[in-house]
C-alpha cells in the first residue's frame, strides 16, 4: 500500500499512536482504539506528518507582502468560495479571553477579532467611492487590482475611565489584539498557499468612517489591518515588495537559548 492510498488507513490507529501523534481528542472516537499500524504504515504517518511540516515551513516562508496598484480596475472575477477559506482559518487563533459581551452584535462570537470582506466587485465599488471623495493614494489603485480585502478588527473592552487613547493599555487588551493578530497571520498563510499574493495595510482611508459606515462595520471596533489578496499574476500592474523583508536579521539576532 502506498501513503497515498493508505490516506483513510492512516487514521485507524491504535489508541497509543493517537495519544502521541493526535492527542486525546481524537482518542474519544471509539474506533481509533482497536485496530493497530503495521511498519509500513506507522512510517506512512510519519512520512506524510514530515511532509506536511515540510510544506508548512515553506508556505510560512513564501508569505511576501506583494502590494498591487493597478491605474484601471482589473476585471472582477468572484472567488468567494476560496476566499471564505482563507477567512475560515482565521478561526483557529488562539485566544485566551473573550470579547467583551458588549460587541455581541449581528457578529456575536466570542473571539477578539471581526473580519469584514470584499470580493473583487465590492472592492471596485469602494474604490468609486473613494475617488467620489478625492483620495488619491495608493489604497485606491490597491482597490482597482485586488481580487479581495478583508478588513480585520479587533475588539478591545470598553474603557473603564474618561481616555482619548485608541483603547486602554490593559493585558486582556493586548491579548485581544494579539489573538486578532494570529488570525490576520493565518489568512495570510492560508492565502499564501492558495496561490494569492497579498498585503497586511495598516489601512490609510479604510480606518476612515466614510469606509466603516460603507462596509456596516460598528465603530466600536478598531481596524488591525486591511488585508488585501491579490491575483498571482502581476503582468500590467505596478508592483511594490514590503521595505522590511530583508532587515529582520538571522534569527540569532532576535532569538537565544538560556542555559
Ligand atoms: C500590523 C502591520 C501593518 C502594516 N502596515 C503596512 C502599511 O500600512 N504599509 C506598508 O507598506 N506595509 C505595511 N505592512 C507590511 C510590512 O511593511 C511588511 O510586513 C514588512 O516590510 C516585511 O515584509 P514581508 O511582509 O514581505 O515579510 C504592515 C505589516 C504589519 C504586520
Amino acid at each position: 500500500m502506498t501513503c497515498h492510498q493508505n490516506r483513510s488507513f492512516l487514521f485507524r490507529v491504535t489508541k497509543a499512536t493517537a495519544d502521541s501523534t493526535f492527542g486525546s481528542q481524537l482518542n474519544s472516537q471509539p474506533n481509533f482504539s482497536r485496530l493497530t499500524l503495521d511498519d509500513s504504515a506507522e512510517s506512512c504517518l510519519v512520512a506524510n506528518m514530515h511532509t506536511n511540516a515540510q510544506a508548512l515551513d515553506e508556505v510560512i516562508r513564501q508569505r511576501r507582502t506583494l502590494k498591487m496598484l493597478a491605474a484601471e480596475p482589473l476585471p472582477a472575477s468572484t472567488q468567494r468560495e476560496v476566499i471564505n477559506e482563507v477567512i475560515a482559518a482565521g478561526a483557529w487563533a488562539p485566544f485566551h479571553k473573550p470579547s467583551s459581551s458588549t460587541h455581541r452584535g449581528e457578529l456575536n462570537s466570542f473571539v477578539p477579532w471581526r473580519a469584514y470582506a470584499l470580493d473583487a466587485a465590492a472592492c471596485r465599488r469602494l474604490r468609486e467611492k473613494l475617488i467620489e471623495v478625492g483620495d488619491t493614494t495608493k489604497i485606491v489603485q490597491m482597490l482597482a487590482a485586488a481580487e479581495a480585502l478583508i478588513q480585520v478588527t479587533w475588539l478591545p473592552n470598553p474603557a473603564k475611565s474618561e481616555t482619548d487613547a485608541l483603547f486602554e493599555p490593559t493585558l486582556e487588551n493586548m491579548e485581544h489584539l494579539a489573538a486578532a493578530s494570529a488570525a490576520v497571520q493565518n489568512m495570510l498563510l492560508t492565502a499564501t498557499a492558495r496561490g494569492f499574493e497579498n498585503y497586511w495595510s495598516s489601512g490609510g482611508a479604510l480606518r476612515e468612517k466614510l469606509v466603516f459606515d460603507w462596509m456596516g462595520i460598528p465603530a466600536t471596533e478598531i481596524l488591525l489591518g486591511g488585508i488585501f489578496l491579490f491575483p498571482a499574476e502581476t503582468d500590467n500592474v505596478e508592483t511594490a515588495e514590503g521595505k522590511l523583508r530583508h532587515k529582520r536579521g538571522d534569527v540569532e539576532t532576535w532569538a537565544k537559548w538560556i542555559s
